[in-house]
């Protein structure tokens, strides 16, 4: 197959079906915009199962993903899509960059969920940018944006319904979006412990990639751990 796309964490390969993508979750684990790089065997395995469960369940909830089906231990079958060039971050608890940003306390609950974009392009660091630069770069439309954070906000709640059955707090996660062939804004990239933050409620211990990050314990192990919770709340 022809591989189209190589990120940190999967590639794409093109498939004999038009609009149909395959894609493989590698095993590298990198944070910091590549600056910590490592390769975890059975990493992606756990990315890919995760996620694949996860968007079952959003497709359970409502919410439509270009997710068609896994395929094995490491492939999903995917609907391509025109990604969106944001990075869209919902919060419900301030930790991680919005602490480095503004006087929040990590760990200190938001009023409400809290949605912001965050334009992808690594050699610029992904930097945070408001609505109006979203308009400025003709990245989305005023129309667009709402639908953007509209939708974000529902995964935000399916996903928190979904966490308190593990008892975790969903701290915060990131998503992409795509337009499908028709136009859609449909949710793409992945949902797993990559990206998101996932805490015990009470003993905050972390199941997401802040254990690498921080270097606090075994990502595979966390990551495990958090799959099987996630087995026992879906199936
Ligand atoms: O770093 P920051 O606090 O802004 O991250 C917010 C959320 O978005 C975290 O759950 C993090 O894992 C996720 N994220 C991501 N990919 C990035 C940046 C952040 O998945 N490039």
């Amino acid at each position: 197959m022809e591989l189209l796309y190589e990120g940190k964490a999967k590639r794409i390969y093109k498939t004999d079906t038009p609009n149909e993508l395959h894609v493989q979750y590698k095993d590298d684990v990198t944070a910091g915009n590549g600056e910590k790089h490592d390769i975890m065997e059975g990493k992606g395995r756990l990315n890919n199962e995760i996620s694949s469960l996860i968007f079952e369940y959003l497709h359970d909830f409502g919410i439509e993903s270009h997710f068609i089906k896994k395929l094995s231990d490491t492939e999903q079958l995917v609907r391509s899509m025109k990604i969106i060039p944001l990075e869209v971050v919902v919060r419900n608890v301030a930790a991680g960059s919005i602490t480095k940003r503004l006087p929040f306390e990590s760990g200190q609950p938001l009023n409400k969920p809290l949605v912001e974009f965050f334009y992808k392009d690594d050699a610029l660091g992904d930097p945070l940018i408001t609505d109006a630069h979203v308009k400025a770069l003709n990245i989305a439309s005023d129309v667009e944006i709402a639908a953007l954070k509209t939708k974000a906000l529902k995964i935000n709640e399916a996903l928190i319904e979904l966490m308190d059955k593990m008892n975790l707090q969903l701290v915060d996660f990131k998503i992409e979006f795509g337009k499908d062939d028709q136009g859609i804004i449909t949710l793409a990239d992945e949902i797993s412990p990559d990206t998101c933050r996932l805490w015990d409620k009470d003993t905050k211990e972390n199941f997401d990639k802040d254990v690498y990050r921080k270097s606090t314990g075994n990502l595979l192990d966390a990551y495990e751990a958090f799959y099987k919770k996630l087995k026992g709340a879906v199936l």
